[in-house]
């Protein structure tokens, strides 16, 4: 009912009265009031005036499922989803929602993460309502060995809507960082539940740094705030993200990985560049030369010989 009722608000800039509302909702007068008291408490900014009615003056800055899924247009991502407040991980939140075999596009979303985590066992600073912290379960036809695309694929994604929304253009740093001028906007993480070769289902978890002032970043990290000393509109952005992953996740659906791995080379800043790679017990140094279409680093090393790396962390050299 909530999301009739701000969806009958928003169509008009105007005052709706409370008996067409009720009317139209098939409910009281008394159950739209409670309705527009429990809006008004999510943050909605909802006038009441007498013989006028009810209109919309503004929505919270949240990422409130309702306004996520306003005028989305997506055939499957983002179908469901799952707000929270605050949460541990949206990471371990959608694991559990997988194992229980929720539908491939559902959306986790956290205000803030108090063990947000990254690659690497690290952690993902999430103070709340500063930046976007979500994750998407997704079921694939891959075999758990070309998964790593779909980092890829998310990275390009969150490129292309950055673009579009605030006119950016942001570098990806192989395999998931998400860089603006050599500082760390934003970061993906894609756990996988499978067995030897088969995907059950991949979650893929994006934290970007939108809206944050300098004292909520950690050293190394930027924020789109920073970038362009004004706030962006996070619905607006996590909407376009989630719009494009549909898009280019059907991309690799239909046409196979080389199409994604196109789109990322145009992008990355790794590529031709001198790099130390650091992965579990070794690391290698070279020229990072290419992806292949399943995502891995193509490293030359000095004697010629190139190795193909598809973990590890990467050091751009000067
Ligand atoms: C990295 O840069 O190593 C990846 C960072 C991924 C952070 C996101 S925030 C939403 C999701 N939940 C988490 O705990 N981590 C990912």
């Amino acid at each position: 009912v909530r999301e009739k009722i701000l969806d009958l608000l928003k169509r008009k800039t105007d005052y709706i009265s409370g008996d067409l509302l009720a009317s139209r909702l098939g409910i009281s007068r008394q159950g739209l009031w409670k309705h527009i008291q429990e809006l008004k408490e999510l943050g909605y900014d909802i006038v009441a005036v007498p013989h006028l009615g009810y209109r919309l003056q503004a929505a919270p800055d949240k990422l409130l499922a309702y306004e996520i899924s306003h005028c989305l247009n997506t055939r499957f991502l983002g179908r469901k989803i799952y707000y929270f407040d605050g949460l541990p991980s949206t990471m371990d939140t959608a694991m559990g929602l997988g194992i229980k075999g929720s539908a491939e596009g559902t959306v986790v979303i956290a205000e803030s993460q108090t063990r947000g985590r990254g690659r690497l066992g690290r952690n993902w600073f999430s103070p709340k309502y500063k930046g976007i912290y979500f994750s998407v379960i997704l079921r694939p036809e891959l075999l758990p060995s070309n998964v790593s695309i779909l980092t890829l694929l998310a990275a390009v994604s969150v490129s292309e809507a950055i673009k579009k929304v605030t006119r950016v253009d942001i570098q990806i740093k192989w395999p998931n960082d998400i860089l603006f001028k050599d500082k760390k906007l934003g970061g993906i993480l894609t756990e996988l539940n499978a067995e030897m070769d088969k995907v059950n289902f991949v979650v893929i978890g994006i934290g970007l740094n939108v809206n944050n002032e300098k004292k909520s970043l950690i050293s190394g990290a930027t924020s789109l705030r920073e970038r362009l000393g004004q706030n962006t509109n996070r619905v607006e952005l996590l909407q376009e993200i989630l719009r494009r992953i549909e898009a280019n996740y059907s991309l690799l659906q239909h046409k196979g990985p080389k199409t994604i791995a196109e789109k990322w080379r145009e992008l990355a800043t790794t590529l031709h560049k001198r790099v130390k790679v650091y992965s579990q017990n070794e690391h290698v140094e070279g020229e990072a030369v290419d992806i292949d279409s399943d995502g891995a680093l193509l490293v030359r090393n000095d004697s010629g010989l190139t190795q193909r790396i598809t973990a590890g962390d990467v050091m751009h050299c000067r």
